[in-house]
């Protein structure tokens, strides 16, 4: 079992929680993740690692289905069932002249822990967020620590730009950038490739496709990247973001939607009590 040290609310569905996992944390390294399970009943769950210190690791959940809400619901001293990691190949971290990470909803997390080692090997960090609006642009002060240069976009209209494409465009055009970086939505990092294939710039993405396993054995992550098939749990998660095919992605993530959408619709019916003991919880 592993507990619960700290739970924030970020925003409206989006949730940090720091668990106790020192051997995980012993390992860890930007671009790995976890997979958890929140009690004995619950789906296996991957989560990118966010931030980890000697005896914890921390991870943001959006709450977007059964099994992120069974985390979400969580509160600080309660055990989480089963976690096992760190999973998937780390990011390359090296000095890389100037970098653009681009991130958006739970992203800001990973992205963050990418960009402080990206900058400690000497790479200078260019660093965009997509938030929904202002509420989901966390971790700002932490982000701003770690980069030269940070733009803020929402999706609802409060800042300058509504998302992340029109602004790291205009970067390209004004500077050279040697790579980049995107974690976040599937449809955020799609838009991103598409954005740098124009400048031959190489874009690194982390995919999520659906897991089970997460060491290789099910095949339910696999990807179709430059016409060959990959695990996004052990080949990836990040891949080459012009190779990926993403309307395959799209596909093979959206199979389960009615029957995700149902278990939710049933969990909700049996579990609205839990709100209410959360909330008495918290203070
Ligand atoms: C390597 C990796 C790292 C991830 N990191 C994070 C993270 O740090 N924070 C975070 O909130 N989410 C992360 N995800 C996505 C997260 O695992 C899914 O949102 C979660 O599994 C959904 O489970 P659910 O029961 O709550 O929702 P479900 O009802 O199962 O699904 C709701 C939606 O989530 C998508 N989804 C379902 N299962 C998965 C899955 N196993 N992997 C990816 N998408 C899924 C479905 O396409 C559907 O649109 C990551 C996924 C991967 C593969
Ligand atoms: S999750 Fe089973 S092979 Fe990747």
């Amino acid at each position: 079992m592993y507990e619960v040290l700290e739970r924030e609310t970020l925003a409206p569905g989006l949730v940090l929680l720091r668990i106790r996992a020192p051997q995980v944390a012993l390992k860890a390294k930007p671009g790995q993740f976890i997979i958890v399970r929140a009690d004995e009943f619950a789906e296996r769950i991957p989560l990118s690692l966010a931030d980890w210190d000697e005896e914890s690791v921390t991870v943001i959940v959006q709450d977007v289905g059964v099994s992120t809400r069974k985390l979400c619901a969580l509160t600080r001293g309660d055990l989480i069932f089963n976690l096992a990691g760190p999973l998937g190949a780390s990011s390359r971290i090296e000095k890389c002249g100037t970098v653009a990470v681009v991130s958006g909803c739970f992203g800001s997390g990973p992205g963050y822990a990418l960009a402080k080692a990206l900058k400690e090997a000497g790479s200078r960090v260019i660093y965009i967020v997509e938030a929904r609006n202002r509420d989901w642009a966390f971790w700002l002060d932490r982000i701003e620590g770690v980069s030269d240069r940070l733009t803020v976009t929402c999706n609802d209209g409060s800042a300058e730009a509504h998302n992340a494409t029109g602004p790291l465009q205009q970067i390209l055009r004004s500077e050279r950038i040697d790579r980049v970086y995107a974690i976040g939505c599937t449809f955020m990092m799609m838009e991103i490739s598409k954005a740098t294939e124009p400048f031959g710039i190489p874009t690194r993405v982390s995919l999520m496709p659906l897991m089970v396993d997460g060491t290789g054995m099910c095949g339910a992550c696999r990807c179709s990247v430059g016409g060959e098939v990959k695990f996004g749990c052990v080949d990836g998660p990040e891949f080459d973001g012009h190779k990926v095919d993403w309307s395959l992605l799209i596909e093979r993530m959206r199979s389960y939607l009615e029957d995700e959408m149902m278990a939710l619709d049933l969990w909700e019916r049996e579990n609205w009590h839990r709100a209410l003991e959360r909330k008495k919880a918290l203070h």
